[in-house]
């Protein structure tokens, strides 16, 4: 088996993940009998700078041949954030349809976090965020722009099919492990669009008749989450919500340098994307500093998407072997002093 992956590193520290994750798919290839071959595309804000576009107009082609991608982060000090965004990454997400954010959070030392008292058995939550819409969608506008009456319009969509799809993939999972779903919700200050969300998801549930449904405030399950992350397992919801407790969970896990996303449509022909949650991280770019494990993470949640288990269940137990061994190396943000390549030099002898 051959598989074609397009390397999207992006900025800043995209590009020094990304290149470190290329010794671990070299290892767990080896080991686990597949090939592979990348193709790399230095598309970004440098590009932004230089030619007024992040991507080329040929990108979603290009992209469309390889099996999946997996990408860095995008962002730049010089270029607004909300354009390396959306004319960035957001827009793959977008072209390709990938209305699954799978975003998990594994604690795999209880070293690593932050909270009193909590062990790895603890925390393992598999995050489902609406990838597609919600409030993410493009749609406002701005009036009388510089003016003392200045007005700025920003909309939010959510459709039937979009929710469904999402809470059926949250629910299906479900099913394999705790049998709950909690719907992270914002349905008592927002009257239409989270209030459909909900009956949705409800109508979704009863579908899986084995899984119980938890609904939750947006607000309260950021505080559940620090007081009890034990309670949670697979978690549903809109595309703004996601992004925002999926930094929290994070924290709960070591930090942004620890957890992985998948982009994904199993119903379209797209190749996934496949991305740690941090972004391009300015302030330490180029120091050599920046943790991988998140980027290598995230090529686990490929080799999932390809069937290749072995080699996802490797690339985590490997991850977990090196972060609960003291005196393997380890970068700054999880308390050590250890370089990029230090860790992955380390971790690839762990497979
Ligand atoms: P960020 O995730 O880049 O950084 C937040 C903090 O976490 C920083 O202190 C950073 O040093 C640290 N951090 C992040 N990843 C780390 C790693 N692997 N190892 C060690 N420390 C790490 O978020 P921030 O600062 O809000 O945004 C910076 C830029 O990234 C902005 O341009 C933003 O728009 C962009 N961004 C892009 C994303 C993407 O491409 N998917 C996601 C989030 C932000
Ligand atoms: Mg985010």
């Amino acid at each position: 088996m051959e598989y074609d992956i397009a390397l999207l590193p992006g900025d800043g520290i995209g590009n020094e993940v990304v290149e470190a994750t290329i010794p671990v798919l070299d290892a767990a290839s080896e080991k686990f009998g597949f090939e592979f071959q990348t193709t790399w595309y230095d598309w970004g804000s440098q590009r932004y700078l230089q030619k007024g576009e992040m991507l080329p107009d040929t990108a979603y082609d290009q992209l469309a041949e390889h099996d999946a991608i997996l990408h860095g982060a995008m962002g730049h000090p010089d270029v607004p954030d909300h354009i390396s965004s959306t004319e960035g990454h957001i827009s793959i997400r977008r072209e390709f349809d990938h209305y699954i954010n799978l975003r998990p959070a594994i604690l795999f030392d209880s070293s690593l976090t932050p909270l009193k008292g909590v062990e790895t058995e603890d925390v393992n939550i598999v995050w489902y965020r609406e990838n597609t819409e919600g409030e993410y969608i493009d749609v406002g506008g701005r009036l009388n722009r510089g003016g003392s009456t200045e007005i700025a319009l920003q909309s939010s969509i959510y459709t039937k099919e979009g929710i469904r799809r999402i809470a059926k993939s949250a629910f299906r999972d479900a099913k394999t492990r705790s049998k709950k779903v909690t719907n992270v919700t914002k349905s008592n200050a927002l009257s239409h669009g989270p209030v459909f969300w909900d009956e949705v998801v409800e109508e979704v549930s009863e579908e899986f008749p084995d899984v119980r449904l938890e609904n939750m405030y947006v607000d309260a399950a950021n505080m559940h989450l620090v007081q009890r992350p034990e309670d949670f397992d697979v978690v549903l919801s809109s595309n703004l919500f996601g992004d925002i407790l999926t930094d929290l969970t994070a924290a709960i896990v070591g930090g942004l340098g620890m957890t992985p996303s998948a982009n994904l449509n199993p119903n379209n022909d797209y190749p996934g994307m496949f991305e740690p949650v941090h972004g391009s991280a300015p302030d330490i770019a180029g120091d050599g500093i920046a943790n991988p494990l998140a980027t290598v993470l995230s090529s686990g949640l490929m080799f999932d998407d390809f069937g290749q288990s072995s080699a996802a269940a490797a690339i985590r137990e490997g991850v977990e072997a090196q972060v609960s061994d003291e005196t393997a190396p380890k970068t700054p943000d999880l308390g050590g002093s250890a370089k990029t390549r230090d860790v992955v030099d380390d971790l690839v002898t762990r497979f």
